[in-house]
């Protein structure tokens, strides 16, 4: 049944790598997703249009939208590849791109719809969707310190932008970031990150992922805030959870939220990753730590487990990094 099944959706090649203090060269993002695609997967973040000041090891998502639409990954199935946008010049700055390739249109009556319009052109048949993820926080202080404005000025910045990738076929994400605790704040009233998400969805965001950006919470936080969510009217096909490992808590956290209905969840292969503007958190939950401990439970995820470790060993060994995931070396040592 479709109960059992559970996407897990892989971050690895912007959340995983956007902090690494040495640029890591376009040919490595790019056999990162190739390989990736070729696991099963079906949801892959690939890059993000912020500012290059902010986030220097992204400058070159532009490059991987037209590499990825000119030159589809092959894969088992076609694949929704996500792409962060934080404001109205990193959307417009996705734009040039995709109208470049031919799939919308500059046009002067289209003010709705930031200046463009779709074309008839149809993506790949390798690609599934091409997704606009937007992202704000549940506290002021990390709002600020990650994207410098408030979270209603976040909120302000996003509407128009949903309302112009709606109209342009490209589906919404939306995160919550330090949803669990914040680095500046510390613990997060459940109510501030459903208010917020209610917000979002309002605003026509077609799925909100909750992120644990510091890894501060538990599984008696997280369960509290899902029955918080629950409660606001939020249906747990809209959300993803978006699980840090810093106090080893991902797992469990995610287990919990499985047995609470949630069906998605955020992963970086190897456990890549961390936030530049939060100090001191440490990488994402493995997605092959996810993968194996989901089919152990009976969920399908698709994803092929030995491929994919191959994958994580392989990119750590790229970034000088330990591979973090427990599952994958365990299964390549065997
Ligand atoms: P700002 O400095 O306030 O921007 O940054 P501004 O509007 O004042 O503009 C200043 C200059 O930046 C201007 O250029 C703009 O054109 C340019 P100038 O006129 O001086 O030459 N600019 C841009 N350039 C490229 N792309 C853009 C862009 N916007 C303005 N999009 C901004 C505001 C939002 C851009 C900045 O704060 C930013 O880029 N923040 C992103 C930081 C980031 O990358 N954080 C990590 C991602 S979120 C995350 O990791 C959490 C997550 O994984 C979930 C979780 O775990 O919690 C998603
Ligand atoms: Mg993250």
């Amino acid at each position: 049944s479709s109960d059992d099944h559970v996407e897990i959706i892989e971050v690895g090649a912007r959340d995983g790598l956007q902090n690494e203090k040495q640029a890591i060269p376009l040919e490595t993002k790019i056999k990162l997703i190739e390989r990736l695609a070729q696991t099963g997967l079906k949801t892959i973040e690939v890059g993000s249009f912020v500012s290059p000041k902010w986030t220097p090891q992204m400058a070159n998502s532009s490059e991987i939208l037209q590499h990825v639409l000119e030159t589809p990954p092959q894969s088992p199935h076609p694949i929704s590849y996500q792409f962060l946008v934080p404001n109205q010049r990193g959307f417009d700055n996705f734009l040039s791109t995709y109208s470049r390739l031919g799939y919308v249109s500059k046009s002067s009556n289209s003010e709705e719809t930031a200046g463009y319009v779709a074309n008839d052109k149809r993506l790949p048949s390798a690609i599934g969707t091409v997704d606009v993820s937007l992202f704000t926080a549940a506290t002021e202080s990390f709002t600020q310190k990650n994207t410098n404005c408030s979270i209603s000025e976040s909120l302000d910045r996003f509407r128009p932008i949903v309302t112009a990738a709606k109209a342009l076929g490209l589906p919404v994400r939306a995160y919550i970031s330090v949803a669990l605790g914040c680095p500046y704040e510390g613990p997060v009233a459940p109510q501030n990150v459903s208010e917020l998400a209610i917000n979002l969805l309002e605003m026509g965001a077609d799925e909100i992922s909750v992120a644990d950006t510091t890894g501060m919470g538990t599984p008696t936080t997280t369960r509290t805030l899902l029955k918080t969510l629950k409660a606001a009217g939020i249906e747990m096909p809209d959300i993803a959870l978006h699980f840090h490992d810093t106090y080893g808590q991902a797992l469990p956290n995610a287990l919990v939220s499985l047995e609470y209905g949630v069906r998605k969840f955020d992963a970086a292969v190897a456990g890549l990753g961390g936030c530049p503007y939060s100090p001191g958190a440490t990488g994402n939950v493995s997605s092959e730590d996810l993968v194996y401990m989901m089919e152990s439970l009976g969920a399908r995820t698709g994803v092929d487990l030995g491929a994919l470790s191959e994958v994580g060993d392989w990119i750590s060994h790229e970034v000088g990094r330990r591979n973090e995931s427990r599952a994958g070396k365990a299964l390549l040592a065997k």
